[in-house]
Order: C-alpha cells, then sequence, then structure tokens
C-alpha cells in the first residue's frame, strides 16, 4: 500500500517511523511546509497515496494565540487538503477540543467547546477529516510524551538537574499517554484500515492525573529528590486558557479495536527505562 506519515522528527511520528512497515514515505516540515497548502494540494494530487497518517500539527499551544492563521493552515486546512487525496486518512486531536467542564471522562458523543485557538484549530481539523474523508479515523489523544521530541519528562528531567524545588499545577486533570503507545495503535489499523469504521475515537493512557502527580511520579521512577509543591492553575497565568478536567473515555477504542491500553504510570516507567 502506498502510504505517507506527515510530521517526520515530531514525537509520535518518530514512534510510527521505527513501528511501522519501512516503505512508508515519511515528510517533515523541511520536505513541505503545511502552511503552503498549493504546495501541499500539488504533490498529493502527484503521488496517490491510500492510506495518510497525519501526525504532523501546529502545538504550541501558548504562541497559538497570536498565530491563529498558522494554527489553522496546518491543523485544519492542512489536513482537509489531505483527506481529499487518499483512500484512508488516519490523524489525530487532542483533549483540548473540550471546555473541562463535564465533570467527567470525555466520549466521543459530547459536545467539543475548545477553550483556546490550538483546541480551537484543531477542532476544525477532525470536521475537515470527515467532511472530505468517509473513511478518515479521527483519534483524539492527552497529554503525549515521549523519549523523543520536547515535552514534560523531558522538561522535568531537565529541571531535576537544576533545581530541588518546584511549583507544578495540581488542578488540570488527564491522562498522560505515551506516544508509543499510541503508534501501536496507529499502526494496527494502518496494517488494514477498510476494517476500522470511520469516525471519532478516544486514546489515552488508563488512569488520571494532574501535571502535579504526574511530575511526582516522574521524579519518584529516578530517584531525584525534588520538592513538589501543588499549585492551582489561576496562579500560573498562560496566555492560552487550559480545560481544567479533560480526561477522555476509552470505551469506544477498547471495544471496537479490540485492545488492551496500560496504565499512565506503567508506560511512563516503561518510557524512563527506554530513556535511560
Ligand atoms: N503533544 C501533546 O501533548 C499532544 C496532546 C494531545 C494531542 N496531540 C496531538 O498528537 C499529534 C502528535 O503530536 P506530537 O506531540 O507528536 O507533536 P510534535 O512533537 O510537536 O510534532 C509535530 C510535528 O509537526 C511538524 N509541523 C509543525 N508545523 C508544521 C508545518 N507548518 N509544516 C510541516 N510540519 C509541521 C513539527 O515540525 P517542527 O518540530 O519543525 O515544528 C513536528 O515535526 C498532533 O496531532 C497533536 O496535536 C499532542
Amino acid at each position: 500500500m502506498r502510504a505517507l506519515v506527515f510530521g517526520k522528527g515530531g514525537q509520535l511520528a518518530t514512534h510510527l517511523q521505527k513501528k511501522l512497515a519501512p516503505d512508508y514515505d515519511y515528510l517533515g516540515i523541511e520536505n513541505l511546509d503545511l502552511t503552503k497548502s498549493s504546495d501541499l494540494s500539488k504533490y498529493l494530487s502527484s503521488h496517490n497515496y491510500e492510506l495518510i497518517i497525519n501526525a504532523s500539527a501546529y502545538t504550541a499551544v501558548d504562541k497559538a494565540e497570536e498565530e491563529k492563521d498558522k494554527a489553522f493552515q496546518v491543523n485544519a486546512e492542512a489536513v482537509g487538503i489531505m483527506a481529499m487525496h487518499c483512500k484512508h486518512l488516519i490523524h489525530i486531536s487532542t483533549d483540548y477540543v473540550f471546555d473541562g467542564n463535564k465533570g467527567g471522562a470525555y466520549t466521543e458523543n459530547d459536545r467539543p467547546n475548545p477553550l483556546n485557538i490550538y483546541g480551537a484549530s484543531k477542532l476544525a481539523g477532525e470536521k475537515l477529516a470527515l467532511e472530505n474523508n468517509a473513511n478518515s479515523i479521527v483519534i483524539r489523544t492527552s497529554w503525549l510524551y515521549s523519549e523523543y521530541g520536547n515535552n514534560f519528562v523531558k522538561t522535568m528531567l531537565r529541571l531535576g538537574q537544576e533545581k530541588d524545588s518546584l511549583a507544578i499545577v495540581s488542578d488540570q486533570i488527564a491522562a498522560p499517554t505515551y506516544a508509543g503507545d499510541l503508534a501501536q495503535i496507529i499502526c494496527k489499523i494502518a496494517s488494514e484500515p477498510q476494517n476500522y469504521k470511520s469516525g471519532i475515537y478516544h486514546y489515552c493512557s488508563d488512569g488520571k492525573a494532574s501535571w502535579y502527580d504526574f511530575a511526582k511520579e516522574i521524579f519518584r521512577l529516578r530517584n531525584i529528590p525534588m520538592e513538589l509543591r501543588p499549585i492551582l492553575t489561576k496562579d500560573y497565568p498562560t496566555p492560552a486558557q487550559r480545560p481544567l478536567y479533560s480526561l477522555l473515555d476509552n470505551s469506544k477504542i477498547k471495544h471496537d479495536m479490540d485492545i488492551k491500553i496500560p496504565n499512565w504510570q506503567e508506560s511512563l516507567k516503561k518510557c524512563l527505562e527506554r530513556m535511560s
């Protein structure tokens, strides 16, 4: 099958590159800038891909507040073009499409209501993926980390070398998700995309955590002495507002794709072992 992965060099795409069949093509920003929609259309029109996996995204949540056009070009417009140019699209989205006010885990039937530009651009991308291709599969995930790229785990490990104490937000709750686990399920779908129903699926690690819990577990597993102080979101202002409770309900993907999902502590341990 002729297949292409966007997002080369990113956390998720790097895991995909290690797991998928060797004949897939990979494109990063150095090959094709997704803000240039005519280049994208031209490239895809001349390559007839049966499957596209979109692991690229404008992921700078705070910067997106001042770069709205760019966020929408990459996270929405480009996704719509990808969807038009392949038989099957697997596209990745985010828990930040929700406002966090439900008070429980979000299912695929819950109404999105993004609080920030990043979330709004990702929601627009989901819609275009599904409208422009009847076979699109959209997987929403949360708090991705990996031994590759930049993420919270790597930031904590760096701060663990530099500081003795840290204040970490304790009232934002979701599930930290290892990009290697998500890549595994994407590979399963990619091997037989025709066997899976189009639509939205939620995938995150089992369990839930705050950023404070997540940091505490990172330092515990690495035996790094760190005095951690829980703080509230309101005491740590950021340009983009974030949902307070954006836990995703995994039931649909577990059932429809017959998979087991590890809990976040188990996956974090696996990732840290691979980093050492
Ligand atoms: N990271 C999270 O916590 C998180 C949470 C929920 C959902 N997600 C979603 O999961 C997916 C994978 O995320 P990730 O963490 O693997 O992202 P990532 O590490 O930030 O990788 C995204 C990739 O997209 C590329 N990209 C950005 N702008 C581009 C452009 N204009 N043209 C071409 N490529 C461009 C980036 O290149 P540069 O590095 O050169 O910019 C990077 O290689 C994304 O859809 C993301 O929205 C992520």
